[in-house]
């Protein structure tokens, strides 16, 4: 039998609606030193030990003071521009020359200026007229481009001038200098490059916008990720959670944010500039909001105190939607855009574990549904794949009848083919999949390979799966807090990964409903599984004591028990044994000394990159997770329960492995279980779509070592013709950079069938998208 690939366009499975998205979050300086195009770094002072140990209000800047001038620069925090921003920068000349003031050295290595207009802006007061002198300079100090501003006798005013560099350079820097005597104090100090992407004012970096749009997002979440629950609980405080409201409103009005990655946020991309972005994309807008819970430090607003952040939910969607002359919808339209941005939906929590916020979603789900019953509303599952607090997402979701619920998980490229099938089983009913992060755990061919294998499945699952996006979105090489990431820039480039490749070429193909394939003399692929028998090891920061240990072989009753242990600061790793045996159980009693960790038990390790493992007490000292080895060091979640250990107390731990079971017990009550699915890999991975013209737009990977020869047939048409759009060719740990950007990218040809069917030879490793025009 000839291997075939037969479609349907007539039999439908489901509709795609806005299957394929993005998600934006600041993190690796993505938005700040980012897709937002403000060049200067820290524009108004308000770098603090608080968003990163390292800054204070001069971080970025630096005092220059040249031939002659004499004087002081300093940061001053009397009578401000404004309350939300207490700092700004004093500069006074006692002595006239070349120039005292500061200069400012932008993100990464330098502001990238080109030969083209640049908006420079600042607030300023003095009370005695002066002229602020502004140069744009190269590394070397070449002036790339001068002006100068007069700035009135008066309080604070805004000034603004436009420049034209008559040179460029990758490495620019600001300068805001007196020649003359006199005193000047500065705030948001700010250099913008008139062309923006679509010109907007305070708006996005062309490139990186362009690299987002391209692919055609249907939807874009924002604006974090953990960036958005991780804070505390006053909206006021500078280390709040993500409070929309302070990021709308004029911009010198805009509060500065810790950001829980590690540095500072101007919040000058804010809310009403998402939804413009998500305009100019032709994305629609998903905002998460925290549900009045930190899980990270365990802060919980009292249900007496809910009500501010339920009118923060509603407010966002008058903000969003309603008539210029609703309170909210007034503030949307006096910053520029009077016709509402169309939310259709909103998402309360992201990666939430405890009862404590699926108490709390209640009452958003009610206030909302009863004010705005069309907007979908997402609930959260977790950051785990599998496990308790899984489950008790997904139990609240059906509960409060959520329209959609968040998972997030990065795994293994394994993982993600093991888990093939994942949502063959969900049912249509109720609550839907979105798939709001994921990735597989790295850049390289093979993780996008891995990915796109996976993705045929979500869309087969349409009725199912009704949103995912991969995560994160973008990473300033200079700045990484997280990898992989999908895209990658620096001051003036800008490069995509394979796995940008594979979801451009799934979004940009998306189809409006999913048809139905059928895969038929494939080859069988020969999967070698292998069992979970190797190495057993302990492993503790702290002071751990371990008694009693035994190990039982499950098929023959066989036992073997062990000295103690103590894990400590001296011996922070104990093998104890490597065992052959396929289906186990490891009991042991432990006990913690010191530390807050609790430990890690390795198992079924093959080699020091190939192993599984249970953590006990972990990161945050809440969990209980078991894991798999996953490239790069990473590891790979396979399950959770929550499970906090208390130091000096003793448990009885147990861990069984039969055949790919895994379970764990402490003192006797079951904590976790899962089945470790092998990877195997199918012949081919393949889903098909069609969009309302009639094209029919089938998506094929190919995860083998060789080529699979197949038919192409479309039921109903007589002479196929069209394009297939492919990667192929690549090593598995073949990877995109900055000096071979485009080693992994796609190339188009036409494919053309004198019938209904055309016969095609898939390359090894290869992902291919196929438009039949109709
Ligand atoms: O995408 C990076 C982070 O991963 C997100 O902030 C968080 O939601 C998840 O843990």
């Amino acid at each position: 039998m000839r291997s075939t690939l037969t479609i349907n366009p007539n039999e439908e499975i489901g509709s795609l609606d806005d299957l394929y998205g993005v998600f934006f979050e600041d993190i690796n300086h993505a938005a700040d030193g980012g897709l937002y195009a403000e060049l200067v770094q820290n524009r108004s002072f308000e770098f603090d030990g608080i968003d990163n140990s390292l800054y204070h209000p001069l971080t970025a800047w630096e005092i220059v003071r040249r031939r002659e001038s004499e004087g002081e620069v300093y940061v001053s925090k009397l009578a401000p521009l404004h309350p939300n921003h207490p700092n700004y920068a004093v500069i006074q000349c006692t002595k006239a020359g070349e120039g005292i003031g500061l200069k400012n050295q932008g993100f990464n290595t330098g502001m990238n200026i080109g030969e083209e207009l640049y908006y420079f802006s600042c607030y300023a007061r003095t009370a005695k007229d002066v002229t602020l002198h502004i140069t744009l300079e190269s590394d070397a100090e070449e002036v790339l481009a001068e002006d100068s501003v007069k700035i009135k006798r008066g309080g604070w005013d805004y000034y603004a001038v436009t420049i034209l560099p008559h040179q460029a350079s990758r490495n620019g820097k600001l300068t805001v200098t007196l020649m003359e005597e006199g005193k000047v104090c500065l705030d948001i100090i700010s250099l913008f490059p008139v062309h923006t992407f679509k010109d907007r004012r305070n708006g996005m970096r062309r490139d990186l916008a362009k690299m987002i749009a391209d692919m055609h997002p249907k939807f874009m979440r924002f604006p974090g990720g953990c960036l958005v629950h991780d804070g505390s609980l006053n909206p006021e405080d500078r280390n709040s959670m993500y409070r929309w409201k302070n990021t709308v409103g004029p911009v010198w009005q805009r509060p500065s944010r810790r950001n829980n990655w590690g540095y500072n946020q101007t919040l000058g991309l804010g809310y009403y500039e998402y939804f413009q972005f998500c305009e100019d994309i032709g994305a629609k807008p998903l905002p998460v909001l925290p549900g009045a819970y930190d899980p990270h430090h365990k802060r919980i607003e009292p249900l007496s105190m809910l009500q501010p952040w339920i009118d923060d939910a509603l407010d966002l969607i008058e903000f969003a939607n309603g008539s210029a002359d609703t309170e909210w919808g007034a503030v949307r339209a006096q910053m520029g855009h009077p016709e509402p941005f169309g939310l259709e939906y909103i998402a309360i929590g992201n990666e939430e574990v405890g009862e404590a916020f699926f108490e709390r979603y209640g009452y958003f789900h009610q206030a909302i549904k009863a004010k705005y019953p069309d907007i979908k509303i997402i609930n959260s599952a977790s950051p785990f794949a599998e496990g308790k607090e899984y489950e008790r997402g997904w139990e609240s979701a059906r509960k409060w009848k959520s329209d959609l619920i968040d998972e997030h998980y990065y795994e293994a490229p394994d993982w993600m083919i093991a888990n093939y099938h994942r949502y063959d089983k969900f049912s249509p009913e109720g609550p839907k999949v979105f798939l709001g992060e994921y990735a597989s755990l790295g850049n390289t061919w093979y993780n996008a390979l891995a990915e796109a294998a996976y993705m045929t499945g979500l869309e087969k699952n349409a009725r199912v799966v009704k949103l995912a996006c991969y995560a994160p979105m973008l990473c300033n090489k200079d700045y990484v807090n997280w990898t992989p990431d999908m895209i990658w820039f620096d001051g003036y480039r800008v490069h995509g990964s394979a796995s940008y490749y594979v979801q451009k070429m799934f979004m940009r193909n998306q189809g409006a409903t999913e048809v139905a394939v059928q895969g038929e003399g494939l080859p069988a692929v020969i999967n070698a599984i292998e069992d979970l028998s190797g190495k057993i090891t302990f492993k503790s920061d702290g002071k751990m004591v371990l008694e009693n240990i035994v190990l039982e072989n499950l098929d023959t009753g066989e036992t073997k028990s062990f000295e103690d242990i103590t894990l400590n600061s001296k011996k922070k790793k104990a093998v104890l044994t490597q065992t052959e045996w396929a289906n186990y159980r490891l009991s042991f009693k432990g006990t913690e000394r010191k530390g807050t960790k609790g430990m890690v038990l390795y198992f079924a390790e093959k080699n020091p990159k190939k192993y599984l493992n249970w953590t006990i007490g972990g990161w945050q000292n809440q969990d209980s997770t078991l894991a798999s080895s996953a490239p790069n060091g990473k590891e790979s979640c396979l399950t959770q329960s929550l499970f906090e250990l208390e130091p000096k107390r003793t448990y009885k731990f147990t861990m069984e492995v039969r055949g790919r079971m895994l379970r764990t017990l402490i003192n006797g009550k079951e904590c976790n279980q899962v089945e470790y699915k092998p990877a195997l890999v199918e012949p081919l991975y393949y889903c098909a779509s069609k969009e309302t013209d009639g094209t029919v737009i089938v998506k094929v990977v190919n995860l083998q070592k060789e080529s699979v020869r197949a038919d192409i047939r479309i039921l109903g048409e007589t002479h196929l013709h069209g394009t297939v759009e492919s990667i192929s060719g690549n090593k598995r740990e073949d990877m995109n950079t900055f000096y071979q950007p485009k080693l992994i990218f796609p190339k188009t040809s036409g494919v053309f069938g004198k019938t209904d069917t055309v016969s095609y030879e898939f390359p090894a490793d290869s992902v291919s998208v196929f438009r039949f025009i109709k």
